[in-house]
């Protein structure tokens, strides 16, 4: 009796405490596809969030609203979209923006992906370039804070990769050190792989 009554307790604050994201219907989702695309399936400069982790988003959304992701374009766009978005709201947005099924980007450059898998699956110890794989995952799906990257656009992790070594972002811990290891070309290679990643 003693555990169904608890149980009950728990459910109430969980409901209490909003209950699961009924399909963007609470929340004006539209504030942000107009820029990243129907379905948040990213549009010219703003990335894809279908798919991405619901952890990384609330995370991102607060780094952009402290001005520590401070990216030009992060600047420019986000920094206002992110100013006044309470705990609850930035939640209820990356539920939601997480739920949705991702798909690849395919913008890369074929012909790089093959050396660029290889580094993401087994680094190059001999320049001190890390495995991305042990932490971003086998499939690039990512895991709780750390992000999903496939499915993200060419053009956009190029330079997300570029604006770490730029000095840009540098609270976003372990990736400046990460991202300072790599060459222009490692990075044209990693992009072009993860384009057609889904
Ligand atoms: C005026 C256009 C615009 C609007 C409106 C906008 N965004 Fe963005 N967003 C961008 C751009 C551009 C970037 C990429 C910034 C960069 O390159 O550093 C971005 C980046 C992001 C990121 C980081 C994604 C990643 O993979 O790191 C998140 C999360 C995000 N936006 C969420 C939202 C949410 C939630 C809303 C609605 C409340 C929203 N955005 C509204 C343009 C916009
Ligand atoms: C030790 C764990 C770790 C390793 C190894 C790692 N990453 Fe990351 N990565 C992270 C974390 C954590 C973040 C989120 C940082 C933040 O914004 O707070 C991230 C973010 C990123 C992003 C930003 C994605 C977006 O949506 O904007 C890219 C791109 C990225 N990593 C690429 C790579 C590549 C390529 C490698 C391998 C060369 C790599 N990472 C290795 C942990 C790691």
């Amino acid at each position: 009796m003693k555990s169904i009554t608890s149980k009950l307790a728990m459910l109430a604050i969980f409901f209490s405490a909003g209950g699961p994201v009924s399909a963007g219907e609470t929340i004006p989702i539209r504030n942000c596809t107009w820029c990243h695309g129907t379905s948040g399936q990213g549009f010219t400069t703003a990335p894809r969030l279908a798919g991405q982790r619901h952890q990384y988003i609330i995370n991102e959304l607060m780094d952009f609203s402290r001005h520590r992701r401070d990216n030009p374009l992060s600047k420019q766009y986000m920094w206002d979209a992110a100013a006044n978005l309470n705990p609850r709201a930035a939640r209820d947005f990356a539920m939601y923006f997480s739920s949705l099924p991702t798909r690849a980007a395919n913008d890369g450059d074929q012909e790089l992906a093959a050396a660029g898998k290889k580094i993401y699956e087994l680094g190059i110890p001999e320049s001190n370039i890390v495995s991305c794989l042990v932490c971003h995952g086998p499939n690039a799906e990512g895991v709780r804070q750390i992000p999903r990257l496939g499915g993200l656009s060419y053009f956009y992790l190029k330079k997300r990769l570029q604006q770490w070594g730029e000095g840009y972002h540098a609270a976003a811990e372990p990736m400046p050190r990460v991202a300072r290891t790599l060459s222009a070309n490692e990075i044209d290679a990693l992009a072009s792989y993860l384009s057609f990643v889904k």
